[in-house]
């Protein structure tokens, strides 16, 4: 079981309370802290935000060399090309003829090369051959395919399949050949496309007004945003290729490379991988060699294309921020902010701890000595005058008197101000700027009593709650029973019943405390004060006039006296001599009365 016990992580640590609190707060701290929210919330509201609507995207790419790479296949799904001389009317009465080739060549047991050669078809370009741009989204390629006319072109048919792989040294090498020959409509190799081929005088005209012949090709393309958060790559049609030939003069060779995006996309947001994959064929711009000869006699290809495979492949790995990233993030971001904008505050907050502490546990005398002077000496005044003028004592008939009831009236209670003047002007420490400034320059600046007192309230504090010291004050106590009880008496002394906990309120004997309490919190119930005042003075009246004392008791009574201080001495004094100067002019009319002392003769 205690090992269980010992096992639990919530336990309580034990702290001390202030002002009922378990921390020390002030309105500075207070104020801050709303602040500090508010600037938290408003920037953790755009983090969030922007967390759910996935715009964060964090990307690593990798790019592979492989001079044997792996085998790309090009279809409707995502490819398409369209090719054409350009020329009026190509479709109907082609100057040339153009042939697709799937090529495969590869290395046989005995080492030697061997060629395979498939010939695809070609039949005029339709909308559904380009399939792939017109599932993009946000896609207006109809109105393009329109425009460029390109139902006037070429394209493999809508089944085709391109296989691209390797280099020429690699044992398996799969590329596409794209031939611009003579025309010959004699023999109708294509299924879809059967024209009429253009006559000689008009390709002589053609070559005499342009000088040159064109071959034209379109070809489905895509650019890769890996940042971008919803649209990370964009398809096109790419129609920036193109290769001037003039037969048996001027022969044009290209090759032409196809890159292969592997993207994993992650698309969850808590911690673990939820991924979609995505394959992706890209010719990059600098995926191009380019050759140009001149034509020889025996020339029967004017212009050969290749579509090959690159050597490289890139590998994107895409994901969004997540749920423990973006809390790390705002713990981390909340830690600094506490921790920059905190340690100011809590700075002020130790201060104003240590001064309200000195508050309550210290008087600060001799500090504004001649400013309290002058203050008690008014307080002195205006007590003799309404003590005298005012204040009115009755006896109550049934108790004799032995008994005598001061009654204060309602629009006076001069008694009552007197004594809680000596507490509203005992002098308080306060935290002003200059303190402040003093305290942080280390001392450099303002370097006055006021702010001496100041470090030396701060050392004090600091002393008294050393753990050392109140463990030591308490051993005290106990060297204090030690002294002053036999072993038997403290024996019984440690048998006395632990105090009752009901829903009675308990006595409470007053205290200093207790007023300074009442007084700091600014609260109108002057009744509670009197009424701890009342107590006050009974006690103190009741002491001197009980006359069974002790001699022991005697000097003690006479050392409270003394530590109790002049000014108090001096009220009590006054309001003796008055009692007993209204006993002795005995008035018997009861007045309206608020508040009662009850004096012993
Ligand atoms: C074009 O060339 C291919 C392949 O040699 C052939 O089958 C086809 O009949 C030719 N078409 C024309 C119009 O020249």
């Amino acid at each position: 079981m205690p090992m269980i016990q010992g096992l639990d992580i919530f336990g309580q640590s034990i702290t001390f309370n202030i002002n009922k609190q378990k921390a020390y707060t002030t309105i500075f701290g207070g104020v801050s802290s709303i602040f500090i929210i508010a600037i938290l919330i408003a920037f953790f509201q755009s983090n969030i935000v922007s967390f759910f609507q996935k715009t964060g995207v964090i990307v690593s790419t990798e790019t592979e060399f492989n001079p044997n790479s792996d085998q790309i296949n090009m279809n409707i799904q995502n490819y398409m090309v369209a090719f054409s001389i350009e020329q009026e009317n190509f479709v109907n009465q082609p100057m040339f003829n153009i042939t697709i080739e799937q090529r495969h060549y590869y290395r046989n047991h005995l080492g030697n090369l061997v060629k395979q050669v498939d010939y695809l078809q070609l039949e005029p370009c339709a909308l559904e051959h380009f399939q792939f741009l017109l599932n993009q989204p946000d896609s207006d390629f109809e109105s393009q395919f329109n425009q460029l006319d390109i139902s006037k072109w070429l394209c493999p048919q809508k089944d085709f399949e391109f296989h691209m792989a390797g280099a020429y040294s690699s044992t398996e090498f799969h590329f596409i050949k794209v031939i611009v020959s003579d025309c010959d409509d004699t023999q109708s190799g294509y299924l879809n496309w059967k024209p009429t081929c253009a006559t000689k005088s008009q390709k002589e005209n053609h070559l005499k007004k342009e000088g040159q012949f064109k071959l034209q090709i379109f070809q489905v393309n895509s650019i890769v945003n890996p940042n971008s958060p919803s649209q990370y790559y964009q398809s096109y049609l790419d129609g920036e290729m193109y290769f001037t030939f003039v037969p048996q003069k001027l022969s044009r060779q290209a090759n032409l490379f196809y890159r292969k995006y592997q993207f994993q996309n992650d698309n969850s947001l808590l911690p673990f991988q939820s991924i979609d994959e995505k394959e992706l064929i890209v010719r990059k711009s600098e995926d191009y060699r380019d050759l140009t000869e001149l034509g020889r006699d025996t020339d029967k290809n004017y212009a050969i294309i290749y579509f090959r495979r690159s050597q490289f492949s890139e590998f994107v790995y895409r994901r969004f921020i997540k749920i423990d990233e973006l809390l790390s993030f705002l713990g981390g971001f909340l830690q600094i902010m506490i921790t920059g904008f905190g340690i100011f505050i809590t700075y002020y907050n130790k201060l104003s701890l240590q001064i309200e502490l000195c508050n309550k546990l210290y008087n600060f005398p001799g500090q504004f000595i001649k400013e309290s002077q002058l203050q008690n000496n008014k307080v002195q005044q205006h007590l003799e005058g309404s003590m005298i003028n005012e204040s009115k004592l009755v006896v109550n008939p049934e108790q004799g008197t032995s008994k005598a009831t001061l009654i204060f009236d309602k629009e006076d209670f001069s008694f009552q101000k007197s004594i809680l003047k000596l507490f509203e002007q005992s002098q308080r420490l306060t935290l002003s700027l200059k303190s402040l400034i003093n305290h942080l320059s280390l001392r450099l600046f303002f370097n006055n009593e006021e702010t001496e007192l100041f470090q030396k309230a701060k050392n004090t504090v600091d002393q008294n709650l050393d753990i050392q010291e109140i463990l030591y004050q308490l051993q005290e106590i106990s060297r204090l029973k030690l002294l002053m009880l036999t072993k038997n008496q403290i024996t019984l002394f440690n048998f006395i019943p632990k105090p009752n906990l009901t829903l009675v309120d308990e006595e409470q004997l007053p205290n200093r405390l207790q007023i300074e309490q009442k007084l700091s919190q600014q609260e109108k119930q002057n009744v509670n004060k009197d009424e701890i005042i009342n107590e006050l003075c009974n006690a103190w009246l009741e002491i001197k006039s009980d006359s069974n004392q002790n001699l022991c008791s005697q000097e003690l009574n006479r050392r409270l006296n003394l530590v109790l201080g002049k000014e108090f001495q001096q009220i009590f004094f006054e309001y003796e001599k008055i009692t007993k100067n209204q006993i002795q002019n005995q008035s018997e009319k009861p007045t309206q009365s608020l508040f009662l002392f009850q004096t012993l003769n």
